[in-house]
């Protein structure tokens, strides 16, 4: 069996927010399968963040930059069509990294069988159970170290990471204060329990909003954001405060030199503890990580304690425009495309 796919490609490195002149939509052959190899045709894929460093071209990050003129990849969830090694058969769901394409072919080692339980979508495996869902889970419990009563303030609250934080550190008996962009997201936020939920678009001063919403001050801070939010961490942090180094969203289309929070002596002032991390590289230095992370969110989706949130955009044609609306909050929970 052979197929067209659909691909996109980047074609130069984006300055600022990436424009659809950056990018190239391709169609390719996908032949059969050879020996040891397994044709898949995506259903699903992820649209991530960390998508946009990658477009820079950073030699010493974690993960390599995207080649230009080459095919994007991330995570995505397939079906395979046809199979030549033994450990895959027709109609088999699969995890891999081949996203931003209609279909592939790709040897066997590089794909993990996806078995839903029950209730479960298999897209789940894009979010609540994949590398959000583990990002989330193990920044806040091994970072965090989260002991109940504390206060912990998350922004990006209302995406993927951030909801599930919310809703992890409220089982773990925080108080959470979750900065979002939209009063849909508040709403969205208080449903799940959160104790205060700011919309940092409309209050006239953030830092003002924190204090109020946690008048004792913050003992974690989760950040997603960085830039303003991680200021107004730093200036609401108690004593012995854990900073959760995630991510920092509102800095990824700045391609030059970035300024440092401008008050980030209180590190020192205060002792905090600021540690960033990967999820895959936090996962594979702590031995059973992974499998505490899936344990303890199935049983927390079983009780009704994790719920999640998806913004579904239809078609690979349409993938560039779910990417690009991470950076304009278009999303509640994961952002994901439907390509099959
Ligand atoms: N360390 C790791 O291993 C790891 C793994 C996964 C993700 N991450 C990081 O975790 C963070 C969240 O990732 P995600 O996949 O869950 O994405 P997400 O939160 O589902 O989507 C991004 C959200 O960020 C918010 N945002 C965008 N620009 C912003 C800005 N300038 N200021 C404030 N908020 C802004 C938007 O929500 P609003 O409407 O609220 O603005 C948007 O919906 C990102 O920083 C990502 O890089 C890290």
């Amino acid at each position: 069996m052979s197929l067209k796919s659909r691909q996109m490609h980047l074609m130069s490195r984006p300055n600022g927010m990436p424009t659809p002149e950056n990018f190239e939509m391709r169609t390719v052959d996908v032949g059969g399968p050879g020996p040891g190899e397994v044709l898949v045709r995506n259903r699903w894929m992820s649209v991530d963040p960390y998508m946009r460093p990658r477009m820079i071209g950073m030699e010493d990050s974690y993960i390599p930059p995207f080649s230009l003129g080459e095919a994007m990849d991330g995570t995505a969830v397939g079906e395979v069509l046809e199979s030549a090694d033994p450990a895959f058969s027709r109609g088999d769901l699969v995890l891999s990294f081949m996203g931003w394409r209609e279909a592939f072919t790709a040897p066997a080692d590089q794909l993990e069988k996806i078995d839903c339980p029950p209730g479960i979508d298999e897209q789940a495996f894009l979010g609540v159970l994949g590398m959000p869902g583990l990002t989330a889970y193990s920044g806040l419990l091994h970072l965090g170290q989260p002991v109940p009563g504390e206060t912990i303030f998350v922004s990006g609250a209302a995406g993927a990471v951030g909801s599930y934080v919310c809703q992890i550190a409220k089982i773990k008996g925080l108080n959470v204060v979750a900065s979002v962009g939209s009063e849909e997201k508040c709403a969205w936020v208080l449903g799940r329990g959160v104790d205060h939920a700011i919309n940092y678009k409309t209050v006239p001063n953030l830092l003002e909003a924190v204090q109020a919403a946690a008048p004792r001050g913050i003992d974690i801070y989760f950040d997603n954001v960085g830039a303003e939010h991680l200021e107004v961490a730093l200036e609401t942090a108690n004593q012995f405060a854990r900073f959760v180094e995630c991510g920092m969203i509102a800095t990824y289309n700045d391609v030059g030199r970035r300024p440092g929070p401008c008050n980030i002596i209180n590190i020192v002032l205060k002792s905090i503890r600021m540690e960033g991390y990967i999820n895959s590289t936090l996962a594979a230095r702590t031995p059973g990580l992974k499998e505490a992370f899936l344990r303890d969110m199935l049983q927390w989706i079983a009780e009704g304690r994790i719920r999640w949130e998806e913004t579904v955009i239809e078609g690979i044609e349409n993938a560039l425009d779910g990417f690009l609306q991470l950076f304009t909050g278009g999303n509640v929970g994961k952002m994901l495309i439907r390509i099959g």
